[in-house]
């Protein structure tokens, strides 16, 4: 498989050594949504900005955000605050939050809907959100790795059809039996603007960039490669035409045994593990081809106590012996006390 060219020296921050294949005595760490709402001085921001799209759109306020837990646990990559809805939106689609109930957008179930879309595409729309990344480089240390990411087309495409999260998909499974001309055009304008979106944000200042696909999971083998592995190979490609020294992390969250092909079919630098996945198939099967992060599970992390450190012990010995960043399988939960942070970060640092 084709690696990007940049070289990592002992100056390089630990997180891009990782990802660029190093084995490293003590894994470098960070977690997803570490940004939230288990901070207080995250939920005082978010007061300040009154909404959490607000929040997105105000680079001083998302960059604040964003470099909260580093300062806090001085983990070591930061995730660019934002949230993966923000691309159908800049298409021209009506996104809001109904507090308590998740992301709402207007459904795209024909295409005189699409086309209205793409006539809302309108340039500068991610304008702040780029602002708010070439604040945060501005502020962070060297030692840290600086993160920036996007949906994955099927994932993002799930939310633009069903105008919502969904159990199982089913709107977005049901285009595709129904019109798959459709869908597929749907797809193939959230690739253009993803790789747009993330060639943006390595222009200003990110050194990675992860795609989640939080949904590969509900679908079968020759669906993923279709509506999962073809387009994403499709981004990476783009980044990589513009930005070869760019670490890509893949997070085909629920892919399991299909991952291998993932990484082969895609060409990503590294994956994403979910909780759910087997760790001796993770590292024989996933770890022999490219680095991995993960995947300890998010509701041990809130449990806390002797599971916790067994299970942060199991994790590393798992991976340790291979490229690997620590991580959670999925987002931490609101819930989550800070004092399971601070002892999963003596777990792993030793
Ligand atoms: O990891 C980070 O800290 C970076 C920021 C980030 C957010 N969302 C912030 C957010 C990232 C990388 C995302 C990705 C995202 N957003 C995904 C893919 C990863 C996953 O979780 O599966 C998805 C599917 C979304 C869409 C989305 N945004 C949903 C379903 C929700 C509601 C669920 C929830 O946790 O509230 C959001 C809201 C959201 N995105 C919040 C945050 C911090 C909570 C908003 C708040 O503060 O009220």
């Amino acid at each position: 498989m084709d690696q990007p060219s940049g070289k990592t020296t002992s100056a390089t921050p630990a997180f891009l050594r990782a990802l660029s294949g190093e084995k490293l005595a003590v894994p470098p760490v960070w977690l997803m949504r570490q940004a939230g709402r288990y901070l207080p001085e995250y939920r005082e921001v978010r007061a300040k900005a009154g909404s959490f799209l607000s929040l997105c759109y105000n680079p001083e306020l998302a960059a604040e955000v964003t470099l909260q837990p580093i300062r806090r646990f001085g983990f070591d990559a930061a995730i660019l605050f934002s949230d993966i809805l923000v691309v159908p939106q800049a298409l021209g689609q009506k996104l809001w939050f109904a507090e308590g109930e998740g992301p709402r957008l207007e459904p795209v179930a024909d295409a005189a809907r699409l086309a209205e879309i793409d006539r809302g595409a309108g340039a500068g729309k991610l304008d702040p959100i780029l602002e708010t990344v070439g604040r945060v480089r501005a502020s962070l240390g060297k030692e840290t790795g600086f993160i920036g990411f996007c949906g994955a087309p099927w994932t993002v495409g799930t939310y633009m059809v069903a105008g919502r999260g969904t159990p199982d998909q089913g709107p977005a499974r049901a285009l595709i039996a129904q019109d798959p001309v459709l869908f597929q055009a749907i797809i193939d304008r959230i690739v253009a603007s993803s790789i747009d979106y993330l060639n943006a944000q390595i222009t200003a200042g990110v050194d990675a960039v992860q795609i989640f696909d939080s949904w590969a999971g509900a679908l079968g083998p020759e669906d993923f490669r279709r509506w999962c592995i073809e387009p994403t190979r499709r981004i990476v490609e783009g980044v990589r035409a513009v930005h070869p020294q760019a670490r890509i992390i893949g997070f085909p969250r629920g892919a399991g045994e299909l991952i291998p092909e993932y990484i082969r079919g895609t060409g990503v630098d590294a994956v994403s593990l979910e909780s759910e996945i087997d760790r001796d198939f993770a590292r024989e099967a996933i770890q022999s081809l490219v680095p991995v992060q993960g995947h300890l599970d998010p509701l041990i992390l809130r449990a806390g106590g002797d599971d916790l450190e067994s299970e942060i012990s199991a994790v590393k010995a798992a991976f340790g012996s291979g490229p690997f960043v620590f991580n959670l399988g999925h987002g931490i939960l609101p819930d989550t006390p800070i004092a399971h942070v601070e002892r999963l970060l003596k777990a792993v640092r030793g």
